[in-house]
């Protein structure tokens, strides 16, 4: 008897994961003498958590704290910290109480969405998109509502855009620097959508995890601009940890009770000492912003690269660690083409119909968090490769 499977199970997987999984494969089947795959299909740095977050983390092993549950909000010297932070990056006043600490950003999100809707809620965000936004809504019975944005918009929602949804939204999730694209919201682009949201009681979601992975642009952060949005940021990308599992939000105060008590219910709490360590990569500014400095001198490269290797098309980003290229002057089929591109050029990169389940058939990822040898490897393979 076949038993019922619930609908939440039916959220697709996120791609990019089988696409890593391929690129091991073909990996493993090359013989000692073949070039390597040249990865960049894998959105995580190449470096690991910064040497004071270590020596925090060997520290606290060798200490006498069983290193036990914490609080569900997290230690509370590390949301101390995190609040600090938003004074220090962004002169904005985010008291300790509002932050917190979650396993990744990637808990924060079923956090949020849970505490903020209801099932049938819907909630709108720009196409081309991180896809477990949409994979976690759907699981969680909301509504995702797609505002196709273009190289016009930078890939990125504006609010004649969103001025086009009727009825409103009950939710909007922005994300800046944004994955596919890398492009940014300016200040004044974020506070229009914040004060856009504010005016129709929408409640505003900002994924700041690629803050810090900027390269000129100023950025802002949703905390400073709107009493109802909730931010969600992570320890997995400018700070290196991805592994780790660390996360944070900075939330309204009408959330944070509601927030505490399903965080309390679902996951008790992030990994203790992952925790004490995140709080040390706080003192490691050096070490990770030599990791910025490298990733703006491949992102230079590449973007000089890349079109002479037939890959014109391209939204300059402005921050995180990826480049969305337009190759429908190639292909319209982005999971072939991809393929081809690993088996003759030894390079991975993401097929775009992870992020864009209607445009993405031409549109490709590349990610180049990796070593800076390897990208360069990479460009001119690529130039090679028709
Ligand atoms: C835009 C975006 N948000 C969230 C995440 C999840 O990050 P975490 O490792 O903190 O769960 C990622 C991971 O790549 C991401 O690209």
């Amino acid at each position: 008897m076949a038993l019922k499977i619930g609908r939440g199970a039916h959220a697709p997987g996120f791609l990019v994961m089988d696409v890593i999984a391929a690129a091991n494969a073909r990996q493993a089947a090359l013989a000692p003498s073949d070039p390597r795959v040249i990865r960049m299909e894998v959105g995580q740095p190449g470096t690991g958590a910064p040497a004071g977050a270590l020596a925090a983390a060997a520290a606290a092993l060798r200490g006498a704290d069983p290193l036990g549950y914490t609080e569900a909000l997290g230690r509370p010297s590390l949301r101390a910290r995190i609040a600090a932070h938003y004074r220090d990056w962004y002169g904005a006043a985010v008291p300790t109480r509002r932050i917190a600490v979650t396993m990744g950003a990637s808990a924060a999100f079923p956090l949020a969405f849970l505490a903020a809707f209801d099932p049938g809620d819907r909630v709108a965000l720009a196409a081309p998109f991180y896809p477990p936004y949409v994979n976690i809504l759907t699981a969680l019975g909301l509504q995702p509502v797609i505002v196709e944005a273009g190289p016009a918009t930078r890939y990125q929602p504006t609010v004649a855009l969103l001025d086009r949804l009727d009825p409103a939204p009950d939710g909007l999730i922005v994300a800046s620097p944004c994955n596919p694209a890398g492009t940014m919201l300016a200040p004044d682009e974020l506070a229009a959508i914040a004060a856009w949201c504010d005016a129709r009681g929408v409640r505003l979601i900002s994924d700041e995890i690629y803050h810090g992975l900027h390269y000129g642009r100023p950025i802002a952060t949703a905390a400073a601009l709107s009493p109802h949005a909730v931010v969600i940021n992570s320890f997995s990308k400018y700070f290196s940890m991805t592994g780790w599992r660390v996360g944070w939000m900075a939330l309204p105060e009408d959330l944070m009770r509601p927030v505490e008590c399903l965080a309390q219910n679902l996951f008790i709490s992030a990994p203790h000492i992952c925790q004490v360590a995140a709080e040390a990569a706080f003192d490691c500014t050096a070490e990770l912003d030599a990791n910025v400095a490298r990733y703006r001198r491949v992102r230079d490269h590449l973007l000089k690269a890349l079109p002479c290797a037939g890959f014109p098309d391209i939204a300059a980003p402005d921050g995180a660690f990826y480049i969305y290229a337009d190759v429908g002057a190639r292909t319209n089929d982005s999971v072939a083409f991809c393929a081809r591109m690993m088996t003759e050029a030894g390079v991975a990169a993401s097929p775009g119909v992870d992020f864009d389940r209607t445009r993405g058939t031409r549109t490709l990822r590349f990610s180049y968090c990796g070593p800076e040898a390897d990208m360069i490897e990479a460009a001119d393979r690529l130039t090679r490769f028709r």
